[in-house]
């Protein structure tokens, strides 16, 4: 059988309909088991991309309500950034439930020093590619600065073009207190928002450097004053672990962490981190999964070994 064209075996129900059906899910998310419950969304059903998917179809398997409900099912969840086809396909593949397009693409992709240099139409490339090849995943794409600097109704424009250029779901944005009217603004045209508190990449310049954000009230005044102007899920970057703690706790909206301890609702990281495609020293929150910058480099040098003595193409890579 086709890859594109599996189906479920007979008898093998997906767990949403089960847990739909009163078994053992949580009605409140639709289909989303307990805690003790077997997996979200089995991979083998979230990789669904049959050859007669519909491109323009919106269909996917976690809704931004679901998202949010994670948190009340007591589910961790797991986000992770991917900025092309390729990576999202794999990533949605795992069963991750969020996928951010992060501005961190302009230092991992374009090699900027910091995030301030993507543009609106950039981050609109580059989430195309990736909206393209997600089906399960809940697709989010940061704004870029300064998208939403300029007041509700140039955020709306702009969130309003990703949103309707890229299939994403959802858009993200640095800030709480001092964006809270952008956020009511775009969750009034709704467009849904996370927001991202603690520290603020896009503030480098302002905040020093990419230090731990420790002015507790400031981190929690920010992050109610998010989910009061309507976000349904925010980030925590670099913030000690007792605070982010005590800020989830707070909160009926998920809280996830980058560098901000086990006690939120959920863990990003950035996909090359993961990984370990970038050599050099990782963020301390980083936990490199594999070392990829080793076998991309060892197998790249083998290649140029193989042709210049004159092992590549052998027999079997040549047409006769
Ligand atoms: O841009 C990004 O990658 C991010 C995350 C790491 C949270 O904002």
């Amino acid at each position: 059988m086709a890859y594109g064209k599996a189906r479920l075996a007979s008898g093998d129900r997906p767990i949403y309909n089960r847990a739909k059906k009163g078994g053992r899910g949580v009605d409140a998310c639709r289909g989303f088991p307990a805690a003790d419950g077997p997996w979200l969304v089995p991979p083998r059903f979230s990789v669904r991309a049959t050859e007669d998917f519909d491109m323009n179809s919106e269909q996917r398997a976690v809704t931004v309500p679901q998202f949010t409900a994670l948190k009340a099912a007591g589910r961790k969840i797991t986000m992770l950034t991917a900025y092309d086809y390729a990576t999202a396909k794999l990533v949605d593949a795992a069963g991750i439930e969020g996928i951010l397009v992060g501005d961190s693409l302009s230092m991992v992709v374009q090699g900027h020093a910091n995030t301030l240099p993507v543009t609106l139409e950039e981050m609109i490339y580059h989430a195309g590619m990736v909206g393209r090849a997600v089906r399960h995943a809940l697709l989010v794409v940061d704004m870029p600065f300064p998208s939403f600097h300029l007041g509700a109704y140039r955020a709306i424009e702009n969130a309003g073009r990703i949103l309707k250029e890229t299939r994403c779901q959802a858009v993200k944005l640095e800030g709480g207190l001092e964006q809270a009217d952008v956020i009511a603004g775009l969750v009034s045209a709704g467009i849904p928002v996370m927001a991202h508190c603690g520290l603020r990449p896009q503030s480098v310049h302002q905040l020093g450097g990419y230090g731990v954000q420790r002015d507790e009230q400031r981190l929690l005044a920010d992050a109610l004053a998010a989910q009061q102007a309507g976000a349904f899920g925010i980030v925590l970057e670099c913030i000690p672990a007792a605070a982010a703690a005590r800020i989830t706790a707070e909160l009926r909206i998920p809280t996830i962490g980058i560098g901000a301890g086990a006690g939120c609702d959920g863990q990003i990281l950035v996909y090359h981190d993961l990984l370990g495609l970038t050599p050099g020293r990782l963020p301390r929150h980083a936990k490199p999964y594999a070392e990829l910058h080793r076998a991309v480099l060892d197998a790249v040098t083998r290649f140029r070994d193989d042709v210049r003595q004159g092992n590549f193409p052998g027999p079997e890579q040549t047409l006769e």
